[in-house]
């Protein structure tokens, strides 16, 4: 739970990407794909880029991987699904609810709805579906199949790449 007090404070107080970071996100991202990055609450943009830094220290030498630009969109995007409003606060009111109420949050995170807990707990629960399906809605099919699984890590159905960016991208989260 430390953990998560820390992550509460850090995502308060968290700064968007500086100048560098910004370029980076333009090199990277389609148009579409750095709308929903911007479009994230700070903390989850400031996450993100946390994110993709861990996964490239995991990688260990750059040029012996070819799919690195592939990783790095899946770490700037895979909590796109988390919507505008995820603030710090309802982040940790989700987390509490689900610690707390596990099957009263379940049940109403099982449906999308505008209602305040239902809304928080749906977006909690669902996201990696709802980035997968922004994504897929992109383009970005390769993308949108990783992200899907960024919490269940099921590599069904992936090839052998795709699970290696699905396990750095897990590996990486999992820190952050
Ligand atoms: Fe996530
Ligand atoms: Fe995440």
């Amino acid at each position: 739970m430390s953990n998560r007090v820390l992550q509460f404070f850090r995502g308060i107080f968290a700064q968007g990407p500086d100048i560098n970071e910004q370029n980076m996100i333009n090199d990277l991202l389609p148009p579409k794909a750095q709308q929903a990055f911007y479009s994230m609450t700070l903390a989850d943009q400031r996450h993100s880029l946390n994110v993709l830094e861990s996964a490239s220290q995991l990688v260990q030498d750059e040029s012996q991987y070819d799919s690195i630009a592939l990783l790095k969109r899946c770490c700037l995007l895979h909590d796109i699904g988390r919507g505008p409003h995820m603030g710090s606060f309802k982040k940790a009111l989700a987390v509490l609810l689900d610690k707390y109420f596990h099957s009263w949050a379940q049940k109403k995170g099982q449906v999308s709805g505008e209602a305040f807990y239902q809304d928080i707990l749906y977006r909690y629960y669902n996201h990696p579906q709802i980035s997968s399906e922004m994504l897929r809605a992109m383009g970005l099919q390769q993308e949108a199949n990783i992200v899907l699984r960024h919490h269940t890590g099921d590599i069904s159905r992936l090839s052998d790449m795709e699970s290696t960016v699905l396990d750095l991208l897990m590996k990486a989260d999992e820190i952050n």
